[in-house]
């Protein structure tokens, strides 16, 4: 515990006439120690108490040298002065220091106190007046100088500072005594039982107290982080998008999204296989509520319920998935929609087989088929897991949260996409963009997002984009000049940056730190 000053303070107010300064009475008390104890005293009546707060001038480190030395035109002329006269090439040595030797030189000559003669430095005048010393000195002793305009210039001159120091002007007050009579903080049944408690002093109430924090669930710094991104979704007008399936077809998956039956993706290395069941029914023809109910409407407590199920179900015609099947087998193997396709066997069995979603542009394509009952312009988004096969390592798991979103309208441009990221990022603090060609089967052109990381000092990664491919939209039955937009990012890479960790495993599995989650604040995007 630190040193009690409850005693001093009240012997020093007692034997002063007056109210007493604190700086003066404890000049060398620490401010906190000094502080609580005339709070305590103050708050029972044993003292008034007025806090004064003054300026302070201190020498710098610099003005210090000169309080200690003289100034350094002064230096040089007592060294010259001493000496009858000096060379000058060896003034530097003689003092000591070169740069001393240099100014001071200056300041002399300008001062009139020394001149050259020849290559010799020889004093101009008997006795010099080191103003400039003498002020220093005058404010390392009383930490004041009347004299404000030399204050102005020494404070330009480097050779002085302000600090605001903090006093208070202490006298007695009404409940003054000399002992301070040590108060309990509790009552107990002794002090009942004995009497005493008719004379102890209990310790005042503090009202003002901060409660003891009571234990609570929190939320995981990626669910803040996500609400968050659902926030600046919903304020531009997005809808979320039900994403509580983990297993996919190989069809919604990659198929429905013109990804090729070969391509590298659907390869057991980057993509989990179900083994119990291996592969899904073919396509029937599901009336459209049913298929949500399944998907997820049906549980209330879902966050996914939020969405609006009018809003999905529509009362257009049915949805013949396997006509769309065969469109989508037709696109792959032998073109069409004016597209000549892969020229591949394309096989409906591939397409049955079950994944873990890779993905939650599966879910962006379900909802898109859906749309083409009902073409309008839509802004869909989803924020959830998906899962791939990847070696595990500090910054990659085999699992992460995507953010995706879809715009469907119609005269969409490219320059519509980035002008919307442009804003859609600026909302999560994220200015400077640039885009970067790339290659995604199911869009056309593609854009992966890049943004300066000032903390790592390079351009990263932050997000994929691009404009659904004909192959992809025209199988569903969606008009041909409907444009659709779509983007994807990680949730894990911004929440990593945002609570400075830098090791994924430190965020997700076994090894979190549950302190860690539970006294992180909130984040704000927008604010770094
Ligand atoms: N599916 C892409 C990814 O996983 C993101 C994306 C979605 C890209 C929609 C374009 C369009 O990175």
């Amino acid at each position: 515990m630190a040193e009690d000053l409850t005693a001093q303070v009240l012997s020093a107010v007692n034997s002063a006439n007056g109210p007493v300064l604190t700086s003066k009475a404890f000049p060398d008390a620490e401010f906190n120690t000094i502080k609580s104890a005339i709070d305590k005293l103050r708050s029972r009546g044993y003292l008034e108490a007025k806090q004064v707060d003054r300026l302070e001038l201190v020498p710098t480190e610099e003005g210090t040298a000169i309080v200690q030395h003289g100034s350094q035109e002064a230096r040089v002329y007592n060294a010259i002065k001493e000496k009858g006269k000096v060379p000058v090439k060896e003034l530097p040595s003689l003092i000591g220091d070169a740069n001393v030797a240099k100014f001071g030189q200056m300041a002399a000559f300008r001062n009139k106190w020394v001149k050259k003669d020849g290559d010799m430095l020889v004093p101009l005048v008997d006795s010099i007046k080191d103003v400039t010393g003498d002020q220093l000195k005058e404010i390392a002793d009383k930490k004041t100088l009347s004299d404000s305009k030399a204050v102005a210039d020494l404070k330009k001159r480097k050779l002085v500072t302000e600090r605001k120091v903090v006093t208070f002007e202490i006298q007695k007050g009404p409940n003054f005594s000399m002992e301070f009579v040590k108060e309990q903080t509790d009552l107990t049944a002794e002090m009942l039982a004995d009497g005493s408690w008719k004379t102890i002093k209990l310790k005042p109430y503090n009202f003002k107290a901060k409660g003891a924090p009571t234990p609570s669930g929190a939320l995981h710094p990626l669910n803040k982080v996500r609400q968050e991104f659902r926030e600046i979704f919903f304020e531009m007008g997005f809808e979320e998008m039900p994403t509580n399936k983990f297993v996919e077809t190989g069809f919604w998956n990659f198929d429905a999204l013109f990804v090729p039956q070969q391509h590298p993706a659907r390869d057991q290395q980057d993509t989990f296989f179900i083994s119990d069941p291996p592969k899904a029914d073919p396509p029937r023809e599901d009336p459209p509520t049913q298929v949500l109910e399944q998907l997820s409407l049906s549980d209330p407590n879902h966050p996914d319920a939020s969405i609006n199920p009018s809003q999905t179900q529509q009362n257009g015609p049915k949805v013949d998935y396997q006509q769309y099947w065969e469109n989508v087998q037709a696109v792959h193997q032998d073109g069409k929609y004016g597209s000549t396709g892969y020229k591949y066997p394309w096989s409906k069995d591939e397409s049955l087989k079950l994944v873990l979603r890779t993905h939650t542009t599966a879910i962006s394509t379900y909802m898109l088929k859906k749309l083409a009952e009902n073409p309008r312009p839509i802004r869909y988004f989803s924020i959830d897991r998906v899962f791939r096969n990847e070696t595990v390592d500090a910054t990659h798991l085999a699992e992460f949260h995507q953010v995706e979103g879809v715009i469907a309208d119609w005269g969409l441009t490219l320059g519509g996409l980035i002008g919307f990221m442009e804003v859609f990022f600026a909302k999560m603090g994220i200015t400077d963009l640039r885009f970067k060609p790339a290659y995604n089967p199911y869009t056309e052109p593609s854009m992966e997002i890049f943004s300066y990381h000032k903390g790592l000092g390079k351009w990263v990664e932050i997000g994929n984009s691009g404009m659904f491919r004909p192959e992809m939209l025209e199988p569903m039955g969606l008009p041909k000049d409907m444009r659709i937009y779509g983007w994807g990012l990680s949730l894990e890479r911004p929440t990593m940056i945002k609570y400075g960790v830098s090791n994924i495993r430190e965020l997700l599995g076994h090894k979190v730190d549950l302190n860690f989650i539970e006294t992180n604040p909130a984040v704000r995007l927008n604010k770094a």
